[in-house]
């Protein structure tokens, strides 16, 4: 061995020793074997050498090279040891060789039908959109036809931030950021808009067994050109019955909302009674599930489409109501109570 290789070899091994952490493993590492490193190094002093001696010393640099690659996979095993033994001293009382607790937790309730409608929204080509819970009073209210004075403002009182911001209290305050993200699509390339996003909503509201401060909706959009009632009534038949896992009647009513126009109520055929008539229904036959509407020219303005060329629907189907029906739970308040054991009796084949 070359004295400069000894040299090198003997300058590692005392370096090594010093070495405490994965950090200063790594430096070591690059210092001596990364592209630049002493050992890399070593290699430059070949162009003075004959033939003969290149090859020995080509050889004597390679197993150097060989020799700290181990010392160091060595050190390195050492230290990881090291580490999980200083884990188990922090907490003794984890052992990690007890099985598993096999008794695993359960979806809340909405979250299986938020799933199941967004896979059956998704097989129609829809994508889902997650928006943001703290919004503008443009987006909740301005750029959805509700201007300041507006008395629409009276039924969703929220909560407000000291920045103007405020808790949103309906998925349709969405609908802008959505239609501002995918308008080029629809209006260089031709791409329909569709699209679902639910969300947590709030309103500053007492709360009974039918009213929450909290709770969840799942608003739908479509936007194309020549897209009509039709449309929608299609959409929502074919969601709802799968939801439900039978073929479901609809109605539309006309209902107001400022942001679509005409707008409905869209009623389900009871499901209790089948229809006929009971008190769950209000003798009626029909439940009230979800408003919507064909889109207002002004709130597609606004999301900079064009209303005389594309027309839409949008919906805002009130997650936690449809799981209250679906599962048959009578108070509201048992979805945002946290009880386990009222929590867990639900499952998705119910
Ligand atoms: N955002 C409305 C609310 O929470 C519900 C709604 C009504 C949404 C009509 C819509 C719609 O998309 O078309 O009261």
């Amino acid at each position: 061995m070359t004295p400069k290789t000894l040299e090198v070899k003997q300058n590692f091994c005392a370096a090594l020793e010093n070495v405490s952490n994965m950090e200063q493993l790594e430096q070591l590492r690059v210092e001596y074997i990364g592209k630049k490193g002493y050992v890399t190094d070593l290699l430059k002093d070949m162009k003075s050498l004959s033939n003969e001696e290149k090859k020995t010393f080509g050889q004597e640099v390679n197993i150097l090279k060989n020799e700290v690659n181990d010392k160091l996979a060595e050190k390195r095993e050492e230290l990881r040891k090291k580490e999980i033994e200083l884990e188990n001293s922090r907490m003794p009382e984890f052992d990690i060789s007890i099985p598993a607790d096999l008794k695993r937790g359960s979806y809340h309730p909405i979250t299986l039908v938020q799933r199941q409608c967004e896979e059956v929204f998704k097989s129609m080509g829809f994508v889902v959109e997650d928006y943001s819970e703290i919004v503008t009073d443009y987006e909740c209210f301005e750029a959805l036809n509700i201007p300041k004075t507006h008395p629409a403002r009276d039924m969703q009182d929220t909560y407000y931030l000291g920045n103007g911001q405020l808790l949103k209290s309906h998925t349709s305050a969405a609908q802008n950021a959505i239609y501002k993200k995918y308008k080029d699509a629809l209006i260089n390339e031709g791409k329909a808009i569709k699209a679902i996003f639910p969300g947590r909503c709030f309103r500053n509201e007492a709360t009974d067994a039918c009213h929450e401060n909290t709770f969840f909706q799942m608003e739908g959009i479509m936007v194309d050109k020549n897209i009509s009632i039709s449309n929608l009534i299609f959409f929502m038949k074919t969601m709802l019955s799968e939801v439900f896992k039978k073929d479901i009647k609809v109605r539309l009513r006309p209902g107001f909302f400022p942001f679509v126009e005409p707008g409905f109520e869209l009623d389900i055929s009871c499901l209790i009674c089948g229809g006929e008539g009971c008190p769950s229904c209000k003798h009626s036959g029909w439940l009230e599930l979800c408003p919507c509407g064909m889109i207002h020219p002004e709130v597609l303005k606004a999301g900079g489409i064009d209303p005389d060329e594309y027309t839409g629907f949008a919906f805002g189907l009130g997650l936690t109501r449809l799981a209250m029906m679906k599962f048959g739970i009578k108070d509201i308040r048992d979805l945002n109570g946290g009880s386990l054991k009222t929590l867990s009796q639900f499952t998705d084949d119910k």
